[in-house]
């Protein structure tokens, strides 16, 4: 038994994590996966989610029974608030659908699965990733029978978005095709498009018929405001581009153990919103039953009271702006003060937890076996891994590495 069962290959961002974890080495360094250190290189626990665990913990009337099988409301409706903006019309015209999902992953799944089970594709059943894009979406999309086909998003000349690309893609793609979009803080590339480009990426979506599936995992990383980074999702919502939004509260958060998350999905009408609500809950009766509880409990007291909203803000600020500081005392080692070959603008240019620094994989592996830094293959690097103490040795082992 079990003869016909393959070795599957470790996962290659968790493998890195595992292997940071078991080398020995006092001075290696951990940029491989998008979850935030502090200066310490420790984890770090939200101020304001620790005020919010307190209060939790002080309550009296808390029971662990179980939540309703599409989560906390009162999580799920300041989720959906928090992407949509508070004076949403798809919101206040019941059109919105707000499942809580075991965090952005569960939410890729359940829209993915739901979209495998109700879209009406087109001919085949796939999906439009960027390329590259987060590698657990292929996995998710396969999963459910919906075939990953990537359609170009990064210019590796000029380390930005290939627009041109990017536009002739959605155009010759079939009528109503889904087309995978980050929300912002691409990931793994920290390359966005501008406002313009993204009005013009919701035009042909509209002309085509497109269905935006809405990747949220980095709102708040981006640019350090909540409202600015969920630009995109309510301009294409606004416009009336069919779209479902996939929302992870594990980097603005903190939450990465607690799997909170929610997926969203604006229907035409109410009606069509109750009858998909209802098709959601079956799907995830059948998966999960019901979500965890703890960290919507959580988030809800966060987004629900503008106190703690106001703190939150401010926590969001504390990461995104030490990420900054870190891009701009890299780009400075590089250029000023090492003088390595090449253009490093883009260090200070890319958005959000990631850096997608050029270096091909051979120096990215080099990069491992010889400096103990440890990045994904593709040269992507989790800012969030830099800090003021270990700062100099990576930017000296990136010169000696592009130096060869
Ligand atoms: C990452 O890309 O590093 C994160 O999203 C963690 C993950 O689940 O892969």
């Amino acid at each position: 038994i079990w003869d016909n069962v393959p070795l599957a290959p470790p996962d290659s961002i968790f493998n890195l994590i595992a292997a940071y974890a078991a080398d020995p080495t006092p001075h290696k360094v951990n940029l491989s996966v998008g979850a935030y250190r502090d200066d310490d290189n420790k984890p770090w626990v939200l101020p304001v989610v620790k005020k919010a665990t307190q209060i939790l913990l002080n309550d009296p009337t808390l029971d662990h029974e179980y939540l309703s099988i599409i989560g906390f409301p009162a999580f799920t409706s300041a989720a959906a608030k928090l992407i949509l903006g508070p004076d949403s019309p798809a919101i206040t015209e019941g059109r919105v659908v707000s499942v809580q999902t075991i965090s952005g992953t569960g939410a890729n799944h359940l829209g993915a699965l739901f979209l495998s089970r109700f879209y009406q594709f087109n001919g085949t059943k796939q999906v439009y990733l960027t390329k590259p894009t987060w590698v657990n979406h292929y996995a998710v999309f396969k999963n459910v029978d919906i075939a990953p086909v990537e359609y170009p998003y990064f210019d590796p000349r000029t380390l930005g978005v290939d627009f041109d690309g990017l536009k002739s893609a959605l155009e010759n793609a079939p009528t109503r095709s889904i087309i995978l979009l980050h929300a912002c803080a691409h990931n793994p590339t920290g390359v966005d498009p501008n406002r313009e480009q993204w009005e013009e990426i919701a035009k042909i979506m509209l002309s085509k018929g497109h269905f935006a599936f809405f990747d949220s995992a980095y709102q708040g990383f981006a640019s350090g405001d909540l409202n600015n980074d969920a630009w995109a999702v309510r301009y294409f919502a606004d416009k009336g581009v069919p779209l479902l939004i996939c929302q992870s509260f594990a980097k603005n958060a903190g939450l990465y153990g607690e799997r909170v998350g929610a997926l969203h999905v604006i229907a035409p009408s109410s009606d069509a919103a109750k009858r998909i609500r209802s098709q959601l809950s079956v799907l995830q009766r059948s998966e999960i039953s019901n979500p965890p509880a703890h960290g919507a409990r959580i988030m809800s007291l966060i987004l629900n009271d503008p106190k703690l909203s106001e703190e939150w803000d401010q926590d969001i600020k504390t990461m995104a702006y030490r990420i900054i500081a870190m891009r701009e005392q890299l780009y400075k080692l590089l250029t000023e003060e090492f003088k390595t070959p090449g253009n490093w603008e883009h260090i200070i240019k890319q958005i959000g937890m990631f850096s997608f620094t050029g270096l091909n994989q051979q120096q990215s592996l080099a990069l491992g076996e010889k400096a103990h830094i440890y990045l994904t293959n593709n040269g992507r690097i989790s800012m969030a891994g830099l800090n003021t103490h270990n700062i100099r040795y990576v930017a000296e082992c990136l010169d000696k590495v592009v130096r060869g």
